[in-house]
């Protein structure tokens, strides 16, 4: 059984991957500073699994610390190796993830983001642990005409978010050319992941106001919020709305474990990923498929456009399908479903 370093494993991608990975037979260890996330999607992991009487006491292991702290880093592979389980690769989410707090605070975002990850990868070289898979995102695109974005697209993010993910994957680059020999390395550029474990167990709850248009809509199902405001009607779109690429989450859990199968079974090779359905949704059309599934009414209004969107963004997935053997399975009526059906169970999220 391979042991493998999830960071960031507590929130939301990362707890639903770690699902998956245990599925699979791999042995976790994840580490998080909750600084978006709470420790309790652990706890329900475990529950999950001990609903069908499994137990994960051996098999996750849990702890709190900051991917910048170089010693917590090293005593933790430190410590896999002592145990005789040494980690061979890491699954690397921790980072902070709102465009919109990183224009606000682009330092943080920087030293958190980047700083943080050339901490891990110099620890993980030091120790001779050279797979990584990296959480990156579709906004390392920027601006395209683009219908659908491939991985050859321009990389020319308009927000310093987006610049720190263009960033790692340019330090990733650079530490591949160097040690081509050892490196093992995928960029997983996700586009707009939704939808919740179909349990009702675990799902999306960031520590700060959401900013994201499936958890807004989920919120005002709930009743929490009165209304959505619609960022703009008059986008070159089908309806005037919006257009974004939703992949159900557990789809994108299943791609990381698909991109590291991969990785460990190939020879070292740097490869940059989108993560996708390849098809597109209007804001409009995500409301009318959430009402019919869960019967509800959205009520909206529209208002501005919101700096920094763009009206189409489509993934060309098919990069991803032929390499790595995965291929999204859920449909926006399981999205939409398995989404509310979480928020529904935990109308205030773990608290
Ligand atoms: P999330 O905020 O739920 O998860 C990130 C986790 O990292 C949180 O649990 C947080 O506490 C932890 N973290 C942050 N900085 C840390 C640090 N320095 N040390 C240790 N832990 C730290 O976000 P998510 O939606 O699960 O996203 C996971 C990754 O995927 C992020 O890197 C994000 O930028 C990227 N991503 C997300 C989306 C999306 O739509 N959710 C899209 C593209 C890319
Ligand atoms: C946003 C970020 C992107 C980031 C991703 C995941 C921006 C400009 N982009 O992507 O960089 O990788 O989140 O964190 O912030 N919408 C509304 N009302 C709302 C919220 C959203 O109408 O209250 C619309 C948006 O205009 C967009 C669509 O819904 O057309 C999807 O928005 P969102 O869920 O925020 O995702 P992205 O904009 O794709």
């Amino acid at each position: 059984m391979k042991t493998v370093l999830v960071t960031g494993g507590a929130g939301f991608i990362g707890s639903h991957t770690c699902i998956n990975l245990i599925e699979n037979n791999y042995r976790l260890i994840v580490v998080d500073s909750n600084i978006n996330s709470s420790p309790k999607s652990i706890e329900r992991i475990r529950q999950l699994f001990k609903n069908k009487s499994i137990d994960l006491s051996d098999l996750l292991n849990f702890f709190h610390g900051d991917i910048r702290d170089k010693n917590f880093l090293n005593q933790i592979f430190a410590n896999a190796k002592k145990d005789k389980s040494p980690i061979e690769a890491v699954l690397h989410f921790a980072g902070l993830k709102s465009v919109e707090d990183s224009f606000k605070d682009p330092m943080l975002y920087w030293e958190n983001n980047v700083v943080g990850s050339l901490t891990l990868f110099e620890v993980m070289q030091s120790f001779n642990c050279n797979t990584v898979v990296f959480s990156s995102s579709a906004t390392v695109y920027g601006i395209t005409s683009q219908k659908s974005v491939d991985e050859s697209s321009v990389i020319n993010p308009n927000n310093p978010y987006g610049q720190t993910k263009a960033a790692v994957e340019n330090l990733l680059e650079g530490i591949f050319k160097s040690y081509s020999d050892k490196w093992r390395i995928a960029n997983l550029r996700y586009f707009n992941p939704i939808g919740a474990h179909e349990s009702g167990l675990i799902g999306e709850d960031p520590n700060d106001k959401p900013n994201n248009l499936f958890p807004i809509i989920c919120r005002v199902a709930g009743g929490t919020y009165k209304n959505l405001k619609i960022f703009g009607r008059d986008w070159p779109t089908i309806d005037g709305t919006g257009v974004r690429d939703y992949i159900h989450v557990m789809d994108l859990a299943d791609s990381h474990r698909c991109a590291l199968d991969f990785l460990l079974n190939n020879q070292p090779q740097f490869l940059n990923l989108n993560i996708g359905t390849g098809k597109g949704t209007s804001v409009l059309e995500l409301i009318q498929i959430f009402s019919d599934v869960n019967e509800c009414d959205i009520s909206y209004e529209f208002c501005e456009r919101r700096p920094g969107d763009l009206p189409v963004v489509i993934a060309n997935n098919r990069k991803a399908i032929e390499l790595l053997n995965w291929c999204p399975k859920k449909n926006l009526y399981d999205m939409c479903l398995d989404g509310w059906n979480w928020q529904k169970l935990n109308p205030n999220g773990y608290k």
